[in-house]
């Protein structure tokens, strides 16, 4: 990569640091400066984890804090009851913070929306109100397909009002995307938009919302419209069971509903996620558990206090705009904001501009849109004033330390720490990062574990790998934030996870992630990414399995095999390599039609990058295809042992196809 940053003193001073301390007075003020702290979890374990439990507040006290008789099912908190919207809005009203801002959300033309504790409030009952209405009972699953506008996080809270578990569905995934999880979910409840802004342009959201609908195999009993688009909205009649948002909420003014008392395991929502199989996989989070781990890793981890206000980029769309931009920060009463659009619209200094705006104390990004503001460089956060920012943050994959290193110095303007977080859409919340008022920082190691987690760098065999050496990261006790199962699938949920690495027999329980990392001798983990079939494009999950029988579908096509490849900014990119049917060519057209292809059946994050044709793909004497090469051959490397192929000979065609 080339140093296009234009600031040689960043190269003479930070590039050979590999250690950093943080600032005395972001110590000072720290949520968390004891380092004692890691030695308290492991010494009251697992009762060390009231901790989190006591951020919330609790209908019924919990006796027992985890009951393991019945692992890796485990449970937390089980015999208390909450709400987990009454945690996130009501007792901030109630302990007199009802004008503090809840929500600032900006949209992409620059209009400002705020809700106040007490407007989260109002709103968020009288939704609860309106789906009661509609028939929405206590475990029904409602599906949300929303961009970021603040009915979203709106809609969640009332789903966890009245105890009816959420399912967010990215707004970027396609229509095929939004029937298959609704139908895996069986939810017959709809939560949309018409559409959102990108780039200036309206987007037709509610075409794609009423094209996924008529895929929904046992029918949808009601869906709500939010009309964002106004005049520039494209004039789709709602339907017989469709609602809109602004006329039930006027037809609920002033309702109140009592929060539901769900148990601390009751679903709060379902996620799904890629995996190494087609099928998306319905992650279910519980209400305490989830809530206690989001809220304590916010304010242990985010160091968030109450009069902060704070941004986490994201897309709620995801598992971290789950955690960290609407559960997390809403428990601790927190002032989170939400952005719609893009970071490069109208000018790529949006994201500044924003952080100046409402002075911004604590940022929250993906590694992937470090590595863009890097590519367009430092004059652009130079044009604001940044220094109400006291720590960063990054999450979704791992961050080199060039980029960490620029985020550092022109973002950070090194005077506030980095926390480089690993966690997953599984473990509900981050799991080895820094506590950034105890620990040193290494650029590009993600840190220890956090108090309280058993994460381990093992080998095939489970055992630890010295420091230095590579292997796999491991989760060998349980946490309040994990999943608790696949929805609906309990044996997948055992053989993802558990298989792996677990003795059944014995009872040991070992959560496997499914990534790659190495340990140091200061217990510092680097992520060095998945080692299953799942992709990480522009910190996004994605199946390749998702992505070729997407590719498959497409007519002519007769087999695909997509690989991830190193790309600048998106960290990896997708290259599907495709054979054709006889009678079919490998034209522009063609090209377009299988792009086309995943579009519609994932949506445009899942784009190929490159579509390589061969008549042939390289395999095993076994027949199985050799993955690791066609990365190689994506990445233009040298290529590794070919000697075991049955086709060795398709190995230079398809190098001379793909585009570098
Ligand atoms: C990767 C996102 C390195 C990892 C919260 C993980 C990371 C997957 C980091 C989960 C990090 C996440 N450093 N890699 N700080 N954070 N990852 O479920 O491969 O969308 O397994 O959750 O992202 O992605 P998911």
């Amino acid at each position: 990569m080339s140093n296009d940053d234009g600031d040689g003193d960043l190269e003479a001073r930070l590039v050979e640091q590999e250690a950093f301390e943080p600032p005395a007075e972001f110590v000072e003020q720290a949520n968390v400066s004891e380092e004692s702290i890691y030695e308290e979890f492991e010494e009251n374990w697992p009762r060390s984890w009231t901790r989190a439990a006591d951020l919330l507040d609790w209908e019924t006290e919990y006796n027992q804090v985890l009951d393991e008789s019945n692992g890796p099912f485990y449970e937390w908190f089980a015999d208390g009851t909450l709400n987990a919207a009454y945690n996130c809005v009501d007792r901030h009203v109630e302990n007199g913070d009802k004008n503090r801002v809840a929500i600032k959300w900006e949209g992409e033309h620059g209009e400002t929306r705020t809700y106040t504790y007490q407007d989260l409030y109002r709103e968020v009952n009288e939704f609860a109100a309106a789906l009661r209405d509609l028939g929405v009972e206590e475990d029904d699953v409602v599906t949300l397909y929303m961009p970021m506008v603040p009915e979203l996080p709106i809609a969640m809270l009332a789903c966890a009002r009245i105890g009816a578990p959420h399912s967010v569905v990215f707004a970027g995934f396609s229509a095929d995307a939004l029937a298959t999880r609704m139908n895996a979910a069986d939810s017959r409840y709809l939560v949309t938009c018409d559409g959102y802004y990108r780039r200036g342009d309206a987007l037709d959201h509610l075409a794609k919302a009423n094209e996924g609908l008529g895929g929904v195999d046992h029918g949808v009993d009601a869906a709500v419209v939010v009309d964002r688009l106004g005049d520039d909205g494209f004039g789709h009649d709602l339907k017989g069971n469709q609602y809109d948002w602004d006329d039930l909420l006027a037809a609920h003014q002033g309702d109140r509903v009592d929060p539901v008392e769900r148990s601390a395991e009751d679903m709060l929502f379902l996620m799904y996620t890629s995996g190494t199989t087609g099928q998306p996989k319905g992650v279910k989070h519980t209400t305490g558990g989830y809530l206690a781990y989001t809220a304590w890793t916010s304010h242990a981890v985010l160091d968030l206090k109450p009069e902060d206000t704070y941004w986490c980029s994201a897309d709620i769309g995801w598992i971290t705009g789950h955690s960290y931009i609407v559960y997390g920060p809403l428990a601790l009463g927190t002032t989170t904001v939400m952005y719609e659009g893009t970071p490069d619209y109208p000018e790529r200094d949006r994201l500044w501009e924003i952080v100046e705006k409402y002075a911004v104390d604590v940022f929250y990004t993906a590694p992937t849109a470090i590595r863009a503001f890097m590519k367009w460089g430092g004059e652009f956060p130079e044009r604001h004033d940044l220094s109400s920012l006291r720590l960063l943050g990054t999450v979704g994959e791992p961050i080199n330390p060039r980029a960490w290193k620029w985020y550092y110095k022109h973002i950070g303007d090194e005077s506030c720490p980095i926390v480089d977080t690993w966690w997953q859409t599984e473990t509900g919340g981050m799991m080895v990062t820094t506590l950034p008022g105890v620990g040193t920082m290494k650029p590009g190691s993600a840190g220890p574990p956090l108090p309280g987690i058993d994460a381990r760098v093992v080998d095939t065999t489970g055992e630890e790998v010295d420091a230095g050496r590579a292997g796999y990261l491991t989760v060998n006790k349980p946490w309040p934030g994990m999943l608790r199962t696949l929805y609906n699938n309990d044996e997948r949920f055992l053989e993802e996870y558990w298989e792996e690495y677990s003795d059944a027999d014995a009872d040991e329980w070992v959560y496997f992630p499914e990534d790659g990392a190495k340990i140091d001798d200061d217990g510092y983990i680097t992520i060095l990414g998945r080692v299953d079939d799942v992709l990480n494009v522009s910190g996004h999950r994605l199946g390749t399995m998702e992505i070729e029988s997407a590719i498959v579908g497409v007519e002519g096509v007769a087999e695909a095999a997509v690989v991830g490849g190193d790309h600048e900014v998106k960290g990896e990119a997708v290259y599907a390599y495709v054979i054709l049917e006889d009678g079919y060519e490998g034209t522009a057209e063609m090209r377009d039609q299988i792009v086309a292809g995943v579009e519609d059946a994932i949506g445009p994050i899942a784009r190929p990058e490159q579509v390589i044709f061969t008549p042939e793909l390289p395999k095993t004497r076994s027949g199985k295809i050799m993955r690791r090469l066609l990365e190689e051959i994506a990445n233009g490397e040298e290529l590794g042992d070919t000697t075991t192929l049955r086709n060795p000979d398709i190995v230079g065609e398809i190098q001379s196809k793909v585009q570098k």
